[in-house]
């Protein structure tokens, strides 16, 4: 599957590394592609808004962790092979052989230092996700975002005083408004970087000591910290070389997955969850992912 580690993430630095990713900065992650890409974006989310809304009348909740496998794995091979991925079920045969191979592949590589990856499930192919780091990313902003009932709140309400008029869909004008909703992304970030193939420790005193696990997107509010790479301290794309080139693909993803499951729907715990008890625990693979999936009730807000 890595084919020889021809894959960008596996190849060792030298000129073929070096061949593909400039062939991708231009093909395929520069801002001009990204913004190119942006049909795709609509008409994904517009199948998945439908989706949430034809299932969501029946009072069920929804899997929102699978949903968002969906979703972003389409994005990204629409994007980049013309055709969709995922079967409607959101598990293609194809697509879930090759997660399950990622994640085992990992597991082999990094097991010792991850000891929530559990072997059992590895081998019986119980984690069907985990390789997507824009849905991971997505899933734990929701996550996130359930759990504190207040940042919804607000979030929601910026996401609606943008938006107005009677719109078919969320643009990009609208979501450039969103400074809440950016802080939301950071700060989820922030607490659970999707990829990090070596855990680390701070090992100095931060200035809000004793806060830093805790959720609170406000302490971006007014800061110039981005994910550029320029804030050492604040790196979840990596920086250098090596880091991420598809930063702006993947923003661009997860910020207008969000606005849009934000504007046209509202979001509950099921029945009997509440929100102190939702399971943030950590699954170690290739990305960092919610070990249980994540469930949530949508009420629809309003229609297309
Ligand atoms: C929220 C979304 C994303 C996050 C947090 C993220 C994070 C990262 C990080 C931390 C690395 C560096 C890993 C290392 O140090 O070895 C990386 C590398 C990489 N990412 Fe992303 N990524 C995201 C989205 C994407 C997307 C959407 C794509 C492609 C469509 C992508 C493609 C890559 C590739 C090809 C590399 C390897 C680069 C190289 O080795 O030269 N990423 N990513």
């Amino acid at each position: 599957m890595f084919y020889e580690c021809k894959g960008m993430g596996f190849a060792p630095y030298g000129d073929y590394w070096r061949q593909v990713r400039k062939m991708s900065a231009v093909e395929l992650f520069s801002h001009q592609r990204v913004h190119s890409f942006q049909f795709v974006r609509d008409e994904e989310i517009e199948l998945l808004i439908n989706k949430i809304r034809s299932t969501c009348g029946k009072g069920e909740s929804i899997n929102l962790s699978k949903m968002l496998v969906f979703v972003s794995s389409n994005i990204v091979s629409r994007s980049i092979l013309s055709h969709r991925s995922e079967a409607e079920d959101g598990c293609s045969k194809f697509g879930e052989l090759v997660k399950r191979l990622m994640v085992l592949f990992t597991g082999f590589c990094v097991g010792d230092m991850f000891p929530y990856l559990r072997w059992v499930d590895v081998l019986t192919g119980y984690i069907p996700r985990g390789t997507d780091t824009s849905a991971t990313a997505t899933e734990w902003i929701m996550a996130e975002l359930l759990k504190h009932p207040n940042a919804m709140k607000n979030v929601q309400q910026e996401v609606r005083n943008v938006v107005v008029g009677n719109k078919s869909k969320v643009d990009q004008d609208d979501i450039a408004k969103m400074e809440y909703l950016k802080c939301v992304v950071k700060e989820t970030l922030r607490l659970h970087p999707p990829v990090v193939f070596v855990p680390r420790k701070t090992s100095a005193k931060i200035p809000n000591g004793g806060k830093t696990e805790k959720s609170s997107p406000e302490r971006f509010e007014n800061s110039s910290i981005d994910f550029q790479g320029q804030d050492f301290h604040y790196i979840p794309f990596d920086f250098g070389r090596r880091g991420c080139p598809g930063m702006s693909f993947g923003v661009a993803s997860v910020e207008y997955v969000m606005a849009s499951l934000l504007y046209w729907v509202d979001w509950k715990l099921p029945a009997g969850e509440i929100f102190e008890n939702v399971d943030m625990t950590k699954l170690y693979g290739l990305t960092v992912c919610k070990k249980t999936h994540l469930h949530a009730l949508a009420i629809p807000h309003s229609s297309f």
